[in-house]
């Protein structure tokens, strides 16, 4: 009877002590605190220095200790039936799930199942569940508004079921899971970016409006489209070579008959204010006598099949070879062949189809069996391990290339495939997107995951790719994709014309306001770009951003907010249906080009935060032209009287604001009885300031009040 008791006792102790830890999990593995908020967990019997180096992190972080007994969110590692690694974190009710990369559907992600391998996903819908990219990171704001991240560190095939709590599957060996915990989703962003890194901060000119379609040709075409936009006068910046430039699609070669003179088109381009970006594949004809070809397989830079021989697979130009990423020396080769290709004037590279995406195959890529040799810190392993990389790793070795070719300039790469940490070699678009009312709903809702998921500068090909469209629906798309981070438009083959004016004047009047509106708030888009380079926040940014414990902003994917001061609110909905949920305070509705979003249900309506300050520009066509003077300050006081904004100005190119030569200001504003009064706040940087006129625009619930004056004296509005 006596031991019957006591093991009774026991077993209630057991049950007691198991019902405690779901709220707080038992740590078993082996743990590493990272840093503030920071923790590593390992499954328990894993040889940590047998695992494959991490391919999210930028650098291996410092392990400070073993992570304390009452840290709460600890992830429970096992394998389900089909063999995979899983790794489960609870989550409370009332606990709202994102990130996941580049996903379609809602940004509210609680509900999904999305499966980390990148995909050629032409197409794609809402229920995709796997698109280019892969980002196996969810971000968890908890009711209270506080918030936690959990990243599932590998690269291999790996599912992210939201249907109930966040659970990770993987194929491969075991893997690490990283957890951030903090106040706020802005700080656990903060902190994943002191893990995966920041982007850099990219010329200016990759911030103003793009011009592509699959694809311009004969080069008299793009002189064509480019004096289009002079001659209209819409903005732009760039005009985008896309693959039939090459010689029957081989890659770093030139078409003769249509573009015999490559570098003469750039350098017109450039007389006419343009930058280009031309394309690039990872595909490369398996032909002897090409040279690219003969290079690559002198140097034995193939990826392998399994048997160890060279792996051919069908893309544009044909059969095609594929570059090993994971060796360094066939990264050195490669960025090698930039240089020449620089030479001739090329501004930016795209690098697509790099999932890589392969034709005629069920898969759509090469046998996960095929053979990644590794190197410098790499391992050998097989295709299934290095797919969700490969991306990336072709972009961090273009990227080396363009600054080695171009050491003085910031380069620029656009990427199709990519992985979470991908932001720090390059800009990505959310792929073959199709011309409709969902997927221009889907344009806003993406990139703000993205942005959730460490990649700041995304936007999806505005008017959609697949498919022809309406001008009703086109007018819509350019209001708002002229507002997203990243703003290109493109169409495929055999498709109608979309430039701005392809629709006839009424839209091309949309456009161009569309795109003077992005030019005049270029000074805070690029301010923003900065801050994103320095603290990892994204560029756009959900409403809840607002008020994280606002249960009631949680799935607004509709509305958005550009840096945390400036609400941009679309209508995204064909029959103008769409309700957004809006945050509460002070938000005043402003007007950049004298547009008027009440009446024009194309342009968004703009609203500034009570207590912000917006530095805008003037309308000019292209980057290079001066833009500051008169510098306008959109000034919004808060119940107290008081705002506050930043501006950040550099040359928009190169590396001299690494030595100082930039600007950081700080203007204030304060209502002092009848006036208001803007002055300088704090200043850095050696860059002197530029003379010029500075508009204030005070924005009040009866009007606008305007004063001008000298930014280092006061400026004195009387009310
Ligand atoms: C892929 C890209 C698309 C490009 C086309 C031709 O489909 O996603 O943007 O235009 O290839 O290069």
């Amino acid at each position: 009877m006596m031991v019957f008791r006591k093991q009774f006792k026991f077993w209630v102790i057991v049950v007691a002590l198991s019902v405690l830890s779901i709220g707080c999990a038992e740590q078993t593995g082996q743990t590493q605190l990272l840093g503030d908020g920071i923790a590593r967990f390992y499954e328990p019997n894993v040889v940590i220095k047998n695992l494959p180096p991490s391919m999210s992190l930028e650098r291996e972080p410092n392990v400070i200790g073993q992570v304390p007994a009452e840290w709460m969110l600890v992830p429970q590692f096992g394998i389900d039936k089909s063999g995979r690694r899983t790794a489960i974190m609870k989550i409370e009710t009332g606990t709202s799930l994102y990130g996941t990369g580049e996903v379609s559907g809602k940004l509210l992600r609680n509900g999904y199942v999305t499966e980390c391998w990148n995909t050629d996903a032409y197409g794609y819908n809402g229920s995709t569940q796997s698109l280019y990219q892969s980002h196996p990171w969810v971000l968890a704001v908890r009711k209270d508004g506080t918030a936690f991240g959990v990243l599932a560190d590998t690269t291999w095939r790996c599912r992210i079921d939201l249907t109930k709590d966040i659970k990770f599957s993987a194929e491969g060996p075991s893997f690490p899971v990283i957890v951030i915990d903090a106040n706020s989703p802005q700080n656990v962003l903060r902190k994943l970016a002191t893990l995966i890194g920041k982007i850099s901060l990219p010329p200016r000119w990759a911030i103003g409006y793009h011009q592509c379609r699959y694809s311009y040709y004969p080069d008299k075409r793009v002189r064509e489209i480019a004096k289009e936009f002079r001659s209209r006068k819409i903005p732009c910046d760039v005009i985008w070579l896309d693959i039939d430039y090459m010689r029957g699609f081989r890659i770093f070669t030139f078409d003769p008959n249509h573009f015999p003179d490559p570098a003469g088109l750039n350098n017109d381009l450039h007389k006419m204010g343009f930058k280009s970006v031309w394309m690039i594949d990872p595909g490369i004809k398996a032909e002897k006598g090409y040279f690219v070809y003969d290079q690559g397989a002198a140097g034995d830079h193939w990826v392998k099949n399994a048997d160890g021989k060279e792996y051919n697979g069908e893309v544009w130009p044909g059969m095609c070879a594929f570059p090993d990423f994971t060796r360094p020396e066939t990264c050195t080769w490669w960025a090698s062949l930039y240089k020449p290709f620089m030479a001739l004037g090329v501004d930016g590279v795209w690098n697509d189809m790099d999932e890589p995406a392969i034709f005629n195959v069920k898969s759509k890529t090469m046998p996960t069996d095929n053979i990644h040799r590794g190197g410098g810190g790499l391992p050998q392993g097989p295709h299934a391990q290095y797919h969700n990389v490969y991306g990336m790793l072709m972009v961090k070795a273009s990227r080396e290339g363009i600054m080695a070719a171009n050491p003085d300039k910031r380069p620029f790469v656009l990427t199709r495939a990519s992985f979470i940490g991908g932001h720090r070699y390059a800009a990505t678009w959310t792929g073959d997107n199709v011309a409709n009312w969902e997927h221009l709903g889907y344009s806003v809702s993406m990139a703000l995951n993205l942005g959730l998921s460490g990649q700041p500068f995304s936007g999806p090909d505005i008017g959609g790719f697949c498919e022809n469209g309406d001008a009703k629906q086109f007018a819509r798309w350019f209001g708002v994709g002229a507002l997203l981070p990243f703003a290109r438009g493109h169409t495929a083959k055999g498709n109608r014309d979309k430039e701005p004016w392809a629709f006839g004047k009424g839209v091309e009047d949309t456009c161009r306001t569309a795109l003077e509106r992005r030019y005049r708030l270029l000074p805070y888009l690029y301010t923003l770009f900065y801050e994103a380079s320095v603290t990892g926040l994204p560029v756009m940014r959900p409403v809840f951003f607002t008020d994280p414990a606002n249960m009631k902003l949680r799935s607004e994917d509709s509305a958005f907010l550009l840096g945390s001061d400036l609400l941009v609110v679309p209508q995204l909905k064909e029959n103008l249906n769409q309700t957004t949920i809006q945050p509460s305070g002070i938000w005043r509705t402003v007007s950049l080009v004298g547009e008027d979003s009440a009446k024009d249900v194309n342009q968004p309506e703009l609203k500034i935060r009570g207590g912000a300050i917006i530095p805008l520009g003037r309308v000019v066509q292209n980057t290079e032209e001066i833009s500051l003077n008169p510098l306008t300050l959109l000034v919004c006081l808060d119940e107290n009287g008081l705002a506050q904004g930043t501006l950040y100005e550099d040359a928009g190119e190169g590396y001299r604001n690494r030595n100082g030569e930039y600007l950081l200001t700080k203007y204030a504003a304060r209502q002092d009885g009848e006036r208001v009064i803007v002055e300088i706040l704090s200043q850095q940087g050696k860059m002197p300031r530029p003379k010029r006129n500075v508009i204030v625009e005070l924005i009040t619930e009866k009007g606008v009040i305007k004063a001008e004056g000298d930014e280092t004296k006061q400026i004195v509005i009387n009310m």
